[in-house]
């Protein structure tokens, strides 16, 4: 895959407060094209190995419960510079300490439960999308 995608999930909290549509929205008027979208549910195996380089981290366990109590919305996006104008787009981890009208400062409740996922680099972009989509699913 190409260095110009990234990998996002509108995350468990996002969806049960019905903010897919308005991030999504976000996303598009930012400038990203979507490559691939669905709506999915992670089991706890799959959210251990989704996130498996934090496993040893003390918010492992919540964080595996969090992404797996619900519906997600994966999908892959494009555009120039995707993983870096993705993060300033979602904005810090921590929703207080997140830019003013980043998606996480407009719809994360928590650091915890954070609305959205980016990819933090080209490698892991990749390894993130081929985990939820093949390649007849990226347009
Ligand atoms: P993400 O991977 O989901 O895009 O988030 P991130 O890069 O901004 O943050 P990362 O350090 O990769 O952490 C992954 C997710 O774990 C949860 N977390 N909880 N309770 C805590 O202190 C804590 N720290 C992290 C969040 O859901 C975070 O997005
Ligand atoms: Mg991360």
């Amino acid at each position: 895959m190409i260095s110009n995608r990234t990998f996002t999930m509108i995350k468990p909290d996002a969806v049960e407060k019905g903010y897919t549509g308005a991030i999504l929205n976000k996303i598009n008027a930012s400038g990203f094209r979507i490559v691939s979208m669905k709506m999915t549910q992670l089991s706890r195996r799959d959210a251990e190995l989704f996130y498996a380089i934090h496993k040893d981290r003390p918010f492992f366990g919540d964080l595996v419960a969090f992404m797996s109590r619900g519906p997600i919305v994966a999908a892959v996006l494009e555009k120039d510079n995707a993983v870096n104008d993705f993060r300033t787009l979602i904005g810090s981890t921590n929703p207080e300490e997140a830019a003013v009208g980043t998606i996480r400062k407009l719809y994360a409740s928590s650091v915890g439960e954070n609305a959205v996922h980016g990819s933090d680099s080209d490698e892991n972009a990749v390894i993130e999308s081929q985990f939820h989509f093949s390649g007849r699913e990226m347009f």
